[in-house]
């Protein structure tokens, strides 16, 4: 298999679904890109769900282009899209092409995404003229959720639902070559997927949309702070993983663990030696 390019991602509308995943480190990357997963997301969603944090603003450029360079070590074939944080373009606009680039020249990304926000017109036409690939991301847009009255259902009414399919409109027009929609209606998110010639890849956004994405570890059962209505768990890993870390506890206390074949052996005229 080749590495799949953005002309790749296009060509796949209206001929089989695209699918795609988060990932943040070379485990999980090398594993999602073995399973063959069309696009791989370094997504700041990385501040809730491996650092801990209770808002994706508060990571920034340090944070993702470390997980982005860990991702592109595993990467062979998926085509890897850098997820821009909120510093990089949303408070700081005039910096969006320097740092969009920072993930393409120092990360290996593939391509960017960024969030729809007051001025992503203007910052996502400089990306794209800068010769950077973006994909959009509107719905719900968790850097500006504050924003939005919370981590809510978008498009519900027709004026918003309407604002929803202009935007996208706007984002194709500009060179987009994919869009994201969160947490959208179902309805909506097809009749935006029909308007549109590039692929809209849906999360809380129902089954109409080209593609589908989820949080790695939501989907895994890694992060159970809180589940969105979205999320499916194809695992449970987690109390798998706490089951083994308390038999490994209790084999150490009961001196079961190194066995002879965990251990190293030294010959005995060796040891006599000593
Ligand atoms: O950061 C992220 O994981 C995302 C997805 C929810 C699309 O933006």
């Amino acid at each position: 298999m080749e590495k799949i390019t953005v002309k790749d991602i296009l060509a796949l509308k209206n001929k089989r679904k695209i699918t795609m995943l988060t990932a943040y480190d070379y485990p999980l990357a090398s594993l999602v890109d073995a399973a063959g997963i069309d696009m791989i997301l370094v997504g700041d969603s990385v501040a809730n769900v491996v650092l801990g944090l209770d808002s994706t603003t508060k990571v920034g450029m340090y944070e993702m282009l470390h997980h982005a360079k860990a991702v592109t070590r595993a990467v062979k074939n998926a085509l890897v899209i850098g997820d821009m944080p909120y510093e990089s373009y949303q408070s700081r606009p005039d910096e969006a092409v320097k740092n969009a680039r920072r993930f393409l020249d120092e990360a290996k990304c593939d391509c960017v995404k960024l969030e729809w926000f007051d001025k992503c017109l203007e910052v996502t036409e400089k990306i794209i003229k800068a010769a950077i690939p973006v994909m959009g991301h509107i719905g719900l847009t968790p850097q500006t959720a504050d924003k939005l009255g919370g981590f809510k259902v978008q498009g519900k009414d027709a004026e918003a639902a309407k604002r929803l399919i202009e935007q996208a409109k706007k984002l194709e027009g500009l060179g987009c070559f994919a869009i994201v929609l969160e947490c959208v209606p179902d309805k909506i998110a097809g009749i935006i997927t029909k308007e549109l010639k590039i692929p809209t890849i849906g999360i809380g956004a129902g089954i109409d949309c080209d593609g589908q994405v989820l949080v790695s570890n939501d989907m895994l059962g890694l992060f159970d702070r809180y589940t969105p209505k979205f999320v499916k768990k194809y695992i449970n890993l987690s109390p798998m993983i706490l089951e083994a870390i308390k038999t490994y506890k209790q084999e150490v206390l009961e001196s079961k663990f190194p066995a002879p074949e965990h251990s190293f052996t030294i010959k005995k005229e060796e040891l006599e030696k000593i």
